[in-house]
């Protein structure tokens, strides 16, 4: 895969709402298999429910995997119950915070702004950012696919954001957790479409940005999708549960 020698690939798993401090376990064996590959063949993110964050940061230390967190309130602190600032997550050992998963905009109604706000937050805290994008899939018998995902570029980005803060993660609303996924050439156009936004808002350094794809991949899609131009890692649900599955991933970037 020589075209991905511009941008370090990364592979993400975002655990939802899964995950104890039983998991630990999961993190051990992934640890190892890691051995078998290179460093520099992909980097490698975990995002487990906040409360396991802290837990989690003496199991990765002296490996590859860095600790992501699956949202933020875009506040750094203040009067807001039940809520958890990107600050503490980063304080928690996060180096990553996801924001705008099509989770979050539906069942709390986020909208880009919000998104936007929560990114802008991330970032002050240090953070890389995993903004998600997709459309659902009325919006894609519409063909409005390219349209939606513009507008959320747009909007859910935050003025402060340098190309060196951002990954960009294209989740088509139906293919997350269905086993479905668009073809590859549908891939192709919305991940090239995002280069393309990514060159007009950062000039020359869009190139270095990272776009993901999300929504059921799995060690039997990996290589086929991870291989699409302009697809630079994934960010897996439900595969990424299972230290074997998310190796089964990981490992399209090669093995020793
Ligand atoms: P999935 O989820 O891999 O289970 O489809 C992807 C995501 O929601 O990030």
């Amino acid at each position: 895969m020589a075209k991905k020698k511009t941008r370090t690939p990364i592979v993400a798993g975002n655990w939802k709402m899964n995950g104890l401090m039983s998991s630990k376990s999961e993190l051990k064996t992934l640890a190892k298999h890691l051995k078998k590959q290179s460093k520099s063949a992909c980097d490698v993110v975990i995002c487990p429910p906040a409360t396991l964050l802290k837990a989690f940061q003496s199991d990765v230390k002296g490996t590859r995997i860095k600790l992501g967190a699956q949202d933020c309130h875009q506040n750094q602190s203040g009067a807001h119950t039940g809520d958890v600032s990107a600050q503490m997550l980063a304080d928690a050992g996060a180096k990553w915070i996801i924001v705008g998963h099509s989770e979050r905009r539906t069942d709390h109604k986020e909208t880009d702004a919000l998104v936007c706000a929560k990114a802008g937050a991330a970032i002050a805290a240090g953070c890389g950012v995993i903004i998600c994008v997709g459309e659902t899939e009325a919006q894609r018998d519409k063909k409005m696919t390219l349209r939606t995902v513009g507008r959320q570029l747009k909007n859910s980005m935050p003025e402060t954001a340098n190309a060196g803060d951002v990954v960009i993660a294209y989740e088509p609303v139906w293919a997350i957790g269905t086993g479905r996924t668009p073809t590859n050439e549908e891939i192709a156009e919305v991940h090239g479409f995002i280069r393309s936004k990514l060159f007009a808002r950062f000039g020359d350094e869009g190139k270095s940005v990272r776009i993901l794809y999300g929504g059921s991949v799995k060690p039997a899609n990996a290589r086929e999708i991870l291989a699409i131009e302009n697809v630079d890692g994934g960010l897996v649900g439900g595969a990424s549960l299972k230290a074997k599955d998310f190796w089964g991933i990981i490992k399209a970037y090669g093995a020793k």
